[in-house]
């Protein structure tokens, strides 16, 4: 896949501290795709601070207490089978562990374009997958409009991708839409990470909307988004940094995805950036194989 960068291409991958190296060759693309200038590398170290905690999600959580045990309640049966709009209820009503106490909103997800019908999933080529929502999206009941969703914007742009509508790539290739949603559809309260039960009951949620969106390549965004799917393929994922799960094409339910890392993470160790964007550059050429359909470039099969 050729990457021509436009100008407003070019000024997003500014935005994300990357400046472009060019041209590109073919050959160039097939390895790093994009090579960010030596000084934009000065001072990458693999991990620069935790992953997994993604600091957007800031303490705001006074109003958060547990609920009585009496409160909870079994997550709804059948998800695995639902239709759109019933999903979207199930997770609006879910009481299924304790971030529900909490919550403003839960966040469902959003892009893709507008289907015909309530009941059918938006067309989406892209799905991304974060960790789960913060403030501002608890707020809002929109994932990714903090600053980390800033960012994530401008890391899609320089994709040529748009969360907010369908994006026509130019002459004989196809639009793109793009999704976003979250492992968790709740603010987990004090900025910590997901727990296990709530990744356990959050997930088949996930796992529903994939189904239903079936999207023809995933990029997960931090560790938590990277183990929740990976976690049957990969062997020992849960043991393993963010940084060996990088650099190759998983699969989950024969989806191509792309592991990389968390916006939240990149606003503080900006040094990684250069590497996002390799991971981005190998998401894009992923795309383009499968939508070109040459042969699969996975190296790792589920
Ligand atoms: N971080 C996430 O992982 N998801 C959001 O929606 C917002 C911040």
């Amino acid at each position: 896949m050729g990457l021509n960068l436009d100008p407003r291409q070019r000024a997003m991958l500014e935005e994300m501290g990357i400046r472009v190296w060019s041209p590109l060759t073919q050959a160039a693309l097939a390895t790093t795709t994009v090579q960010p200038e030596p000084d934009a590398l000065a001072g990458v170290s693999e991990r620069v601070a935790p992953q997994s905690a993604p600091r957007e999600r800031t303490v705001q959580a006074a109003h958060l207490t547990a609920p009585a045990p009496a409160d909870l309640q079994p997550r709804v049966a059948g998800v695995e089978s639902m239709g759109w709009a019933a999903l979207q209820q199930a997770v609006a009503g879910c009481r299924a562990c304790a971030l529900c106490s909490g919550r403003r909103h839960t966040v469902f997800g959003m892009g893709g374009f507008v289907p015909p019908s309530a009941d059918q999933p938006p067309a989406a080529d892209w799905l991304i997958v974060g960790e789960a929502p913060g403030e501002q999206e608890d707020l809002s009941g929109w994932p990714f409009v903090g600053p980390a969703g800033q960012l994530l914007d401008n890391m899609l742009k320089a994709m040529g991708l748009d969360r907010h509508r369908e994006v026509v790539l130019g002459e004989g290739k196809a639009a793109q839409g793009t999704y976003i949603a979250n492992v968790l559809k709740c603010r987990p309260p004090s900025n910590r990470n997901p727990e296990g039960d709530e990744v356990a009951q959050c997930l088949p949620y996930l796992r529903r909307q994939i189904d239903l969106l079936q999207p023809k390549i995933i990029l997960t965004m931090g560790r938590f988004a990277a183990q929740a799917l990976l976690h049957d393929s990969v062997p020992d994922v849960h043991g393993q940094p963010l940084g060996k799960l990088r650099g190759q094409v998983h699969r989950y339910r024969g989806i191509p995805v792309v592991v990389t890392y968390h916006p939240a993470y990149l606003l503080r160790a900006m040094g990684d950036k250069a590497k996002a964007w390799a991971d981005l550059c190998l998401a894009m050429q992923a795309f383009a194989t499968l939508t070109c359909s040459k042969p699969g470039v996975d190296t790792a099969e589920a």
